[in-house]
């Protein structure tokens, strides 16, 4: 005998702001808080669009942020009426956005649901965003998250079990009945953590990186900065390699990330960078809030560009178990990450591709045995263990680096400077920018895309001469599936291969977001190889500000956030 639940049809006004970003639907929590079934109505498109068969399993898991099980206890109810068969949850709720991917593709599962909004702040003054993830383990693609967007804004009714409520706080198994011909839905509430931890035991060897953990006395800081992968970092560091619960800092998830941005870099994980530069610690890392983001950082400070990680990672593929027993396929990059990578490729003899930025254009050639490697350079690493980012994934693989070159983390970044120069990378975000200004510094940029008027002219800045031989749209087509993405970006790239780069982020919650990006590249011979980025930078900046001209279109004499 199992309990039985009935579905009820409820009638809902359709919400026409439902369409998911760079990474799912995103918004301000209040807007889940207070627009009358907003989420049910959601998650009601997600189930039109996926149409559960009756061997439909979903993974649904999220970051531990504000509303987050009130999120989880629709999504039993609508996905439970709607005909999904199995529904896998993370205990409590948390599970960071790479373990839910390992689980979709552990269990073979449908999909999942993940609640997060990754590394934007949290609660009931912050933002809070649900994302649809396919069978693959990875973000659903364009022609999903259209359709649900299409199912959103005509939708008039949702289905639910509203007396179906479950204890997601312990691991176990429950059964339920559905509707008069007694449709069973299985529920299993599962380790956040286990699964995952099995993954990294197969990818990674980790006696090995105990044994040099403790042989070299090594000291290690992981910073979670609140987020959900404090549970995953003791696990791996305490439980697995020996580290003492002081490598931990911010490990214990928070629904509000103790009130700041669950973001690594170097402005939100200051108090990581400042206990590294005390020089106590051998080798820190710092997580967003659904771990999927890594920063790293070596002894006094020492700040590794997530391009570089890349690079790096690329270049030392033999020092990870997983790439030696299965090649290095191939490895990517989004468009505006720095050019390291590139030379990486040319040496090894790899196929490297460029695609739009968001995770989501990496997973066909995952899929197609033809990627294993890649990154972007808002702080995402991973290969295709999973279909999503993996902010461990990278500071293991870093370990297993420095174990195998045997060297510090500045050691092994100069050396790598040292063979194929240095490509110096910067991003400056302008936050919450008015559209309409905005959309001005686009369209400005875009008519010299149209006219080409600038092409083969000179910008000097400080003594430096940049001359402009491509100004284009970056438009991508899938090597896989042919898929065209366009409009990805105004790219502008030098004589000397600088690059300078504008979009719009497609994962802010109101307002508009310009980012800038900036690759400079130093040869290896170089006087100032080892010197200031920020210096090397200077130069191309001022050209990049004058071309697009953002302060006098937005009035902001300064970025927001510089990365
Ligand atoms: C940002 C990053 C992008 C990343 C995405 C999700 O998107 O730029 O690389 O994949 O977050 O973490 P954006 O806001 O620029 O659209
Ligand atoms: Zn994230």
């Amino acid at each position: 005998m199992c309990e039985s639940y009935t579905v009820t049809s409820v009638s809902t006004t359709p919400y026409d702001d439902q369409k998911p970003g760079t990474s799912g639907l995103r918004k301000p929590t209040q807007v889940f808080l207070t627009k009358t079934n907003y989420t049910e109505n959601f998650i009601q498109s997600i189930m039109t669009v996926i149409k559960p068969s009756e061997d439909c399993v979903l993974v649904v898991g999220g970051d531990g942020r504000y509303f987050m099980k009130e999120a989880v206890r629709v999504i039993v109810k609508v996905a439970a009426a709607n005909g999904v068969r199995r529904l896998i949850i993370g205990q409590n709720g948390l599970l960071s956005t790479p373990a839910v991917s390992c689980i979709i593709r552990k269990y073979s599962a449908t999909g999942g649901i993940i609640l997060t909004a990754s590394h934007n702040p949290g609660g009931p003054n912050a933002d809070f965003g649900i994302k649809y993830n396919i069978s693959n383990g990875g973000p659903a693609p364009s022609k999903v998250t259209d359709a649900i967007y299409e199912v959103s804004k005509q939708l008039n009714t949702y289905d639910i079990c509203k007396d179906l409520e479950i204890d997601i706080s312990t691991i176990g198994h429950q059964s339920f009945c559905i509707g008069e011909n007694k449709r069973k839905v299985d529920i299993d509430v599962i380790s956040s953590v286990a699964d995952y931890l099995t993954l990294m035991k197969d990818i990674f060897d980790f006696p090995a990186l105990k044994n040099y953990i403790h042989d070299k006395k090594l000291k290690l800081r992981f910073d979670a900065l609140h987020g959900v992968i404090g549970p995953y970092a003791k696990s791996v560091l305490c439980d697995e390699l020996g580290c003492s619960q002081d490598s931990l800092a911010h490990c214990v998830p928070k629904e509000d990330f103790g009130g700041s941005h669950p973001d690594p870099n170097l402005t939100y994980a200051r108090d990581l960078v400042q206990e590294m530069e005390k020089g106590v610690h051998d080798f820190g890392a710092a997580f967003d809030g659904d771990g999927d983001r890594n920063m790293l950082i070596g002894k006094n400070g020492f700040y590794v560009s997530p391009c570089d990680s890349l690079a790096i990672i690329a270049n030392n593929y033999e020092a990870i178990p997983y790439f030696r027993k299965n090649g290095l396929k191939g490895v990517a990059r989004s468009m505006p990450t720095s050019g390291a990578l590139d030379r990486v490729a040319a040496k090894l003899q790899k196929s490297m591709y460029e695609t739009p930025t968001g995770w989501k254009f990496f997973g066909n050639l995952m899929d197609a045995g033809q990627l294993s490697l890649c990154g972007e350079e808002s702080f995402g690493t991973g290969s295709d263990h999973i279909r999503e980012k993996d902010g461990l994934w990278a500071a293991l693989a870093w370990l297993s680096i420095l174990m195998h070159a045997n060297a510090d983390v500045e050691q092994v970044v100069k050396q790598h400077w040292r063979e194929f120069g240095r490509n110096c990378f910067t991003r400056y975000d302008y936050e919450q920018v008015d559209v309409v200004a905005a959309n001005n510094v686009m369209s400005g940029l875009k008519a010299y895309v149209e006219n080409q008027s600038l092409l083969n002219t000179e910008h000097t800045s400080q003594s430096h001469t940049f001359v402009i031989k491509t100004f284009d749209d970056f438009e991508y087509t899938d090597p896989i599936d042919q898929s065209v993405a366009k409009n990805q970006g105004v790219r502008i790239i030098f004589g000397d291969g600088s690059r300078v780069i504008f979009r719009l982020s497609g994962t802010g919650s109101s307002g508009a977001t310009i980012r800038m990006y900036i690759d400079s590249y130093i040869s290896s011979d170089a006087e100032n190889l080892e010197a200031s980025a920020e210096e090397a930078l200077k130069p191309l900046v001022e050209v990049a500000l004058r071309l697009s001209k953002i302060p006098q279109f937005t009035g902001r004499e300064a970025p927001t956030v510089i990365t």
